[in-house]
């Protein structure tokens, strides 16, 4: 596995490996649901690049950048043992040097849910995202269905600047008692942790209803909040039942939906979503 910290070196290193390449852009503190997408890169790429770099501008101003959790050589060996080719490290210096001024952003789908409550959380993330397409031009990319809003965003964002690139959606990864694998899972304490599964407990309460009929959005927004504040330690922020393809708000269901939550464990965000249909 080759690893290389200037574009420069990066780009020398790309074009040595054949194509198809695929990306698993990542910010590091690997756990199984990244390598997850590396496994599924290296079975159907000829070439697997993975790269490691926590964004500071995808986090807020009262974000948790500085305290982010990093453990660089563990996530090697994790990268290196799926069968990752190359991987770049970035500094943020080299990403956005003295004067950087260009963003990227998404409008419509980028401003709901998770985009209301963080805002320009999106703008840093399509921003790094396009940088990291042009830095590697993958001919294929892997992002996680549990952060569904960003796959969707970075999904419109690759179709309207015209990147060559297939992005690629993979399950999302869950603990045995059906916690979605995060790398801020290792911010909760014992007590939250055992609290943590409210999230999948509020979805499953939610996806029971709809299979049994239920087809009013407010009906299963509310079956999902019931079963949040039932919890002590959950603090609600938002709970949603959105059209898949516009992530609007819906009334009534009449085709794919998306089911999603922020939830603060103790100081703790957590999200969580699944996607319905008939
Ligand atoms: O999902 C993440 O880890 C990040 O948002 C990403 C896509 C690597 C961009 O920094």
């Amino acid at each position: 596995m080759q690893i290389v910290t200037s574009l420069e070196e990066l780009r020398a290193a790309r074009r040595l490996r054949p194509a198809p390449l695929g990306l698993v852009p990542t910010m590091g503190y690997l756990h199984s649901g990244h390598i997850s997408l590396v496994q599924r890169a290296r079975a159907e790429s000829e070439s697997v690049a993975a790269s490691i770099f926590v964004n500071p501008t995808q986090f807020g101003p009262t974000e948790d950048l500085a305290k982010y959790p990093r453990n660089l050589e563990g996530d090697l060996n994790l990268l290196e043992a799926a069968g990752t080719d190359l991987v770049w490290l970035p500094t943020p210096a080299q990403m956005y040097p003295t004067g950087y001024q260009t963003w990227v952003e998404v409008d419509g789908l980028a401003s709901p849910l998770e985009g209301a409550m963080r805002p320009g959380h999106f703008r840093g993330v399509t921003t790094v995202v396009a940088k990291l397409f042009n830095a590697f031009q993958p001919q294929r990319a892997y992002f996680g269905q549990k952060d569904a809003q960003q796959a969707a965003v970075i999904c419109r964002m690759a179709r309207d600047l015209d990147f060559p690139v297939e992005i690629v959606i993979c399950p999302t990864l869950r603990e045995a008692d059906g916690l979605a694998m995060s790398s801020r899972n290792s911010y909760l304490n014992t007590d939250e942790r055992q609290a943590a599964p409210v999230l999948f407990r509020s979805l499953n309460a939610a996806r029971a209803a709809y299979y049994a009929g239920e087809r009013n959005a407010e009906k299963l927004r509310q079956i999902m909040t019931d079963t949040l504040i039932a919890e002590p330690l959950a603090r609600l922020q938002y709970v949603s039942c959105a059209d898949y393809d516009s992530l609007q708000e819906l009334q009534e269901i009449n085709g794919k939906i998306l089911l999603s939550m922020a939830v603060y464990i103790g100081k703790t965000r957590l999200i969580d979503n699944f996607v319905l249909e008939n």
